[in-house]
């Protein structure tokens, strides 16, 4: 049997103006998978995994590790679920390199052995070993890209969830995150517009549409169907 790590049941979600984001959403992410969701703008996809680690909350509608997620949990989801922001500027805060990737480490309690060697870690699963002391204000937006997954894989979360990761990349540091997103021995899921990093990294392909599923199968599939994919707002780059 395969573990559930994420499961949402019946999800709809409406901001405080009125705005219904998610409508009745259901799916389930298992241990080990790599699951692009993908969608036009505005479809709900960031509100949708803004509830996968509780930043919004729909009591009794998503558990993790089949646990309910509410306020009493919320340091433990965090934990457990990496959220990495599409502006890296959102998620790093500190002076130095070391201090954003050693904050959810200490954050949790670590003792400094166990803060240093999560921070070496997870700077070397992103390719960025030596950089503690570099301010990440001074980075370019790939390193700083690197830098926030890293801050989230200090934590040694069970998902990693990531936003938009190629925005504002150029090929090249497109290609080196693909690289350092493949390494990765964790469960993710990428939201994405760009079908050609989603086909390199996902076997797994969730259409949202209007806050609804509108699809959810193998990305080889789903990324063959040139008329889904039109119907959606999407579209694979012609082979040429
Ligand atoms: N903070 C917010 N307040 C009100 N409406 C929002 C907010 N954030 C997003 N929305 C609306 O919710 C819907 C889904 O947005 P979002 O989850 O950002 O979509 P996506 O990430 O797929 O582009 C859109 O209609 C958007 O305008
Ligand atoms: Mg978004």
């Amino acid at each position: 049997m395969t573990e559930e790590i994420v499961t949402i049941k019946n999800l709809s979600f409406g901001y405080p103006d009125g705005q219904q984001a998610l409508n009745d959403i259901n799916l389930t992410i298992y241990r080990g998978e790599s699951v692009a969701l993908v969608g036009p703008n505005g479809a709900g996809k960031s509100t949708l995994i803004l509830h996968f680690n509780g930043v919004l909350r729909s009591n009794g509608h998503i558990r993790l590790l089949g646990k309910p997620i509410d306020d009493k949990n919320l340091k433990w989801v965090r934990s457990k679920v990496g959220l990495v922001f599409q502006n890296p500027d959102d998620q790093l805060f500190s002076p130095t390199v070391f201090d954003d990737v050693a904050f959810g480490p200490i954050n949790m309690g670590y003792s400094d052995d166990e803060v240093h060697q999560a921070v070496t870690k997870a700077l070397e699963m992103v390719g960025m070993a030596g950089f503690e002391k570099r301010s990440p204000h001074h980075l370019s937006i790939g390193e700083k890209k690197r830098i926030a997954i890293a801050t989230v894989l200090s934590m040694s979360p069970e998902i990693l969830v990531i936003d938009e990761p190629s925005s504002n990349l150029d090929p090249r540091g497109k290609w080196e995150l693909i690289w350092v997103l493949e390494s990765l021995p964790v469960t993710r899921v990428i939201v994405s517009h760009d079908l050609e990093l989603v086909e390199a990294l996902c076997q797994r392909v969730i259409i949202l549409d209007r806050g609804q599923v509108a699809a959810d199968g193998a990305a080889k599939d789903i990324l063959a169907d040139k008329e889904l994919l039109a119907k959606h707002g999407l579209a694979m780059a012609e082979q040429g």
